[in-house]
Formats: structure tokens, sequence, C-alpha cells
């Protein structure tokens, strides 16, 4: 269902009074633009340095010191109440896998941040690996810069699985134990990924039907970035993604009346992100809405079906599993 929100000015450059801020160009000059303690959440995926079309592939101990430079300048200008939700997943070296949080880890340590949750983004597309299994998750760090942070449980719960639960002892006895709200989301998020199959069943390449699908290689599902913005930040706050991309997090911040900003290096990305914003303005961008129920299959689609040409194997994948068991 189309949203609208009321319209915004898009500056392209950190002005303090500023709703949405949309920077072209490198993240160090951004950064430098930015007074100490503005931030309240700094949410991004950075480049993974897999040699993406916007990236240049460099050994991983350069890779992490460019970045070190960038999150040392992302810890002076986040709030003392402020959160970081670093989100990585797999550098593949040699057919090694490098796993980024774990390099990252330490980064983040040595500026005296507190871990608060390793969430995994779990997701069911994605290349099917050949010598190793298929990755189907990344991860998201979210560190804090005190113990005194914003987190704001209510806005991001879930239904829970029993409602009806009652305790049955104490002084509490018979009523129901749960929250009317719903229940903590936990640590393991599976968001989007699963819907975007429910949109493909007739078409082959998965991501190019998800509504929200752009050209960009890899945006964030804005559902994502939603739920740590509800749970991290207080309206009117700002958000900032300095790996903007296509825009998904200032949609996101700017939808639920946070201040938003972003920087992003290339000319295209940032063209598709003011087109978004501003579609999003007129209530035409498509949206997967936040909490919608993960699609199940029925087994009764098309592409649900054994092959005909399969089903021989089956006799043979029946007999391996029975012979294990
Ligand atoms: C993983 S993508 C982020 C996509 C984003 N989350 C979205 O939803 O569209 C990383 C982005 O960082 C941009 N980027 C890489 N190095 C940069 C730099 N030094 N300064 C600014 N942007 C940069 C890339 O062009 C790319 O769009």
């Amino acid at each position: 269902m189309p949203l609208f929100v009321k319209s915004k000015k898009i500056e392209s450059s950190f002005a303090p009074d500023a709703d949405v801020v949309l920077y072209h160009g490198d993240v160090k000059d951004f950064l430098a633009t930015i007074p100490n303690d503005t931030v309240s959440l700094v949410i991004t995926s950075p480049p993974y340095n897999l040699g993406k079309e916007y990236e240049d592939r460099v050994s991983i101990g350069k890779y992490l010191e460019t970045q070190s430079g960038i999150i040392a300048q992302l810890y002076r200008v986040l709030r003392e109440d402020g959160s970081i939700c670093w989100q990585v997943g797999n550098f593949v070296e040699d057919g090694q896998v490098l796993p980024l949080d774990i390099y990252y880890y330490p980064i983040f340590k040595k500026l005296g941040l507190f871990l608060r949750n390793r969430i995994i983004w779990h997701f069911e597309h994605g290349l099917h690996a050949s010598k190793r299994f298929s990755g189907r998750y990344e991860t998201i760090l979210w560190f804090t810069k005190s113990d005194d942070y914003v987190f704001n449980l209510d806005p991001v719960r879930v239904p829970s699985k029993y409602p009806g639960k009652r305790h049955f002892k104490g002084p509490n006895k018979g009523k129901p134990s749960g929250n009317p709200l719903g229940k903590n989301p936990s640590d393991l998020w599976k968001i989007v990924a699963q819907d975007w199959n429910a949109e493909i069943w007739e078409i082959p390449n998965v991501k190019a039907n998800h509504p929200e699908k752009t050209i960009h290689p890899c945006q964030f599902p804005i559902e994502l970035v939603e739920r740590c913005i509800l749970a991290l930040t207080n309206e009117d706050d700002w958000v900032f993604d300095p790996y903007a991309g296509v825009g998904s997090t200032l949609i996101a911040a700017t939808k639920h009346n946070r201040r938003a900003m972003g920087c992003e290096k290339e000319s295209e990305y940032v063209a598709i992100a003011r087109q978004r914003l501003a579609a999003f303005f007129n209530g035409e961008l498509a949206i997967r809405p936040l909490g919608k129920p993960v699609f199940v299959p029925t087994g009764k689609e098309k592409v649900s079906q054994i092959p005909d040409e399969w089903k021989r194997n089956a006799t043979k994948r029946a007999r391996w599993h029975t012979s294990t068991n």
C-alpha cells in the first residue's frame, strides 16, 4: 500500500538543520564535514572488497587499514548514546572464506565500542557453491558507544508463537506469560529473502523481480534497516549510512521520521537514491511492509515440483539417506 509522507528537501552537503542529506563523493571527505557527537545510528554495508563494479580489490590488510581510518571517524561523529550496525558477509580468497565480521571486530573493540549483538541475517537465495556449503547468511555487528544507549524493543517485537501460554505457578499463575505486543525478535533475522522467492515463481532471476530491486548489485532490504532504526533511535535522530548505495537507509530513516544522511561515490547510485526518495515522498515507491509474514511455498507451485527427468534420482537420494541413518 502506498505510504504518503511529507516531502522533504534533499541537501547535497551536511547541514545541521537538514532532514535529508545525500552527499555525492568519498566518505572520507563527507565525514570531515560532520561535527563530533552528531549521529545516533551509523548503519551500513561497506564495500566487501570482492571486486564488485564499484570497488578495486586490494589485499585484506590494505582493505582493513582503510576501513579502520573510516571507522575511527564514524566513532568521532557518533553520539555517546549511539550505535553502529555494521553489516558484512565473507571475503573469499582462493576458495578460502574469510568472515569479515571476525576481521572487523577488533577494529571496533580497539576504539572502546561495546558489542550488543551479532545478528545473523539469513536468506535463502544466492550462488550455489560446489566445494563448500552454499553461504546463506550475513551478519550485522551491533556496537554501542557506551553503556547508556537507546534500545526500544516494543516497536520491533514480533508475534509470539504461543500467545496463549500462561504462567503455571507462582503469583501470576493463570495469567498470560508473554508480552501482548509480541516477543523479542532475537538475533537471527529471516528478512525478505523468502519473500523474494514468493515473487519469482515463474521468473528465473530472483532479485530482478523483488519490488525494491534496482541496478545496484547488493542493496539493503529496507525492512532490515527499519528494524535497526526503530529499535536503536528516536524520532528526529540522525541516521547515517556512509556507503549509501541506492539510498535504502535514507528511505527507511525518513519513513520513521528520523533525519537521514548518506554518502555514495558512484553518481549512478546517487541518482537512483534521489529518484527512490522522490518516489517515496510521492507514495510511489514499492516497499515490502515491515513484519510481513514469511512466504511458505505450498508445494503446488510449478517451481516446487520435482522435474520428471529427476524423479529417478529420488530413489538414489532415498538410498543415501537410509544408509546414513
Ligand atoms: C555494499 S554497497 C551498499 C549498498 C546500500 N546498502 C544500498 O542499500 O544500496 C557499498 C556502496 O559503497 C559505495 N562506496 C564504496 N567506496 C566508497 C567510498 N570510498 N565513498 C563513498 N561510497 C563508497 C559503493 O559505490 C557502493 O554503492
